[in-house]
């Protein structure tokens, strides 16, 4: 099949969702993902999205914030615009009939968490991402200008070298012409040829063994931008949450919301000694690199498997009444938060860097816009801020929209693309071999490349990694194509480019620290 869209959109989270919405007043627009519509990330947020409400917040104080947690690498242009703008966006979200929690007398509840210096997070329940996700999916399944293709897998998107052209990741003159998309139940690749596409395929949480991020989190855009030579950024700062429900037979991991430490809760380590205050004196609620590591080294130190989160203390019925997710959840599993202590442990959760775009969400590729947490706008810098994520996808998405709009005018669709080429390509009965690679490289990753890294663990697992991409590339050059195998290769791509831009960051900052490049100053 060969389809024609004025906009092709990659993915159906908050950033794709928002952007489809919008340019779709302008044109055709298509939705390709690779699950149902609602199998994204943000349907697991918990917390909220972070965003200046009230005095005695200010802008001034976000920004701050914002700066601090990302030590010293965010983009403050960026920073700024997002949280300026934060306000307009908010409003659209309520408008298109998203609902935030308010108190009795008519305010919005905020929530508090690590890093911020005031109560700024809205939220629902603890169940934000879910309300968020399907508002969206509502508004985008009647609109007739919106198409949506579920359960279809972007494996690559077209460029001059599909035209048999050079293409040179240094002269950055590559042009998107859409993208090729495959059937995982015929094995079929189709091509869809559009004049704009946005990448909005979220982040890479799977490359770990453990990981809050759903199955669909494989890092396919980043992969996909890095293969079609596509600049990507700060891929070392890999963000581990410091509060995931201990329970290794859970996949993914369940999220203790960091708004239960700004309602209250505290750490304590096995022998229920509460310890952050050795970290920082922002205890419990100092930014996400700090209290992750504070853990990751109490576990070291004490031989322990979890920490333990403490709300016995809180006031019983208002703990229930905002968080009755995690509330059930725990219950479920034999915790009764008001009673017992949660057992908790850091947990991979969010990809910081990635595909490098400017203000208006545009890539270093021609017509190809990416938004979300698989770009990297300079938000974040070294360490996201918590609820940044879900405010950054609504900020660029919307700039991206704007500048796609105008940009579409005077874009032709290119006809000389040829469809995807499936010559010689068997079923392959060594694809069992797929999850064993898996497996394998989430193992390489979560023992070397974790919270604390080394030069000589980066260098393990650079050459474990090179015999994993050697296998891949082998049996993906030869069989018909599985989203299996797809995101597996992607995973392996997006590895390689967290242990290179890890490997070339020779200091210790924000969520990459090293062993090798100490911190003189670590905390207080
Ligand atoms: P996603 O929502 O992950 O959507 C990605 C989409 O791309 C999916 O539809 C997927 O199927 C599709 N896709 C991927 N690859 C392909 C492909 N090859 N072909 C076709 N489709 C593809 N952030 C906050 O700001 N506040 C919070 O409270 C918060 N809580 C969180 C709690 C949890 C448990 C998790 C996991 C994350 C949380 N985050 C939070 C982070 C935030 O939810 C995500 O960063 C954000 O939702 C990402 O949105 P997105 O649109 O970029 O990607
Ligand atoms: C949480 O609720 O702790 C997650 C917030 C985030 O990832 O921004």
């Amino acid at each position: 099949m060969r389809k024609h869209v004025d906009f092709l959109v990659i993915g159906s989270g908050i950033a794709g969702l928002t952007y489809a919405l919008k340019v779709a007043k302008r044109g055709k627009v298509c939705i390709v993902t690779k699950g149902k519509l609602n199998d994204t990330a943000t349907s697991y947020a918990q917390g909220g999205i972070a965003a200046v409400t009230y005095t005695p917040d200010s802008y001034e104080k976000h920004i701050k914030d914002t700066l601090i947690a990302g030590d010293g690498l965010c983009d403050e242009n960026i920073v700024r615009i997002t949280i300026t703008e934060s306000t307009n966006r908010i409003k659209e979200l309520i408008r298109w009939g998203i609902k935030f929690d308010k108190t009795k007398s008519g305010r919005f509840d905020l929530a508090k968490e690590g890093g911020h210096s005031e109560y700024r997070v809205l939220h629902h329940k603890d169940r934000t991402g879910r309300e968020i996700e399907d508002t969206l999916v509502e508004q985008v399944k009647k609109h007739p200008m919106i198409e949506v293709i579920e359960d279809t897998f972007a494996i690559d998107i077209i460029t001059e070298h599909h035209l048999g052209l050079e293409v040179n990741r240094r002269t950055k003159d590559i042009t998107c012409y859409g993208a090729y998309i495959l059937n995982p139940r015929t094995h079929l690749v189709d091509t869809i040829l559009s004049k704009v596409t946005l990448i909005a395929t979220g982040g890479a949480g799977q490359i770990y063994s453990t990981t809050t991020n759903p199955p669909i989190s494989t890092g396919d855009g980043i992969a996909m931008v890095y293969r079609a030579k596509g600049t990507i950024e700060n891929m070392e700062f890999m963000q581990f949450h410091p509060t995931a429900l201990y329970n290794l037979q859970e996949k993914p991991s369940f999220l203790i919301s960091e708004a239960v430490r700004g309602f209250g809760a505290v750490l304590r380590n096995a022998e229920g000694k509460e310890f952050m205050h050795k970290y920082d004196s922002r205890l419990a609620l100092a930014p996400r690199d700090i209290v992750a590591r504070a853990i990751d080294n109490e576990l070291k130190v004490l031989g322990d498997d979890f920490v333990y989160l403490d709300c016995r203390h809180l006031p019983k019925n208002e703990l229930i009444s905002h968080f009755p997710t995690i509330y059930a959840k725990c219950l479920s599993v034999g915790i009764d938060i008001t009673r017992d202590m949660i057992p908790v442990v850091p947990t991979a959760h969010y990809t910081c860097g990635g595909i490098k775009v400017d203000e208006f969400g545009r890539s270093s590729i021609h017509h190809l816009y990416a938004s979300g947490e698989c770009s990297c706008t300079g938000l974040h810098g070294a360490n996201r801020l918590a609820s940044n994520s879900l405010l950054e996808s609504l900020v660029f998405s919307h700039r991206a929209s704007e500048d796609s709009i105008e940009t579409v005018k005077s874009i032709e669709f290119n006809d000389q693309v040829p469809d995807w080429n499936a010559e010689g390509m068997v079923l392959n009965e060594e694809m069992v071999l797929v999850t064993q690679s898996l497996k394998e490289l989430q193992a390489i990753m979560t023992s070397y490349v974790g919270i604390v890294r080394s030069n000589l663990r980066l260098k393990r697992a650079f050459d474990r990694l090179e015999i994993l991409y050697q296998e891949t590339e082998a049996l993906y050059d030869k069989s018909i194509l599985t989203q299996k195998i797809c995101e597996l290769r992607n995973l392996i791509n997006v590895g390689y480019l967290i242990i290179k831009a890890a490997m070339n960051r020779k200091e210790s900052r924000g969520l990459h620290y090293s062993l090798d490049y100490p911190r003189i100053i670590e905390t207080k």
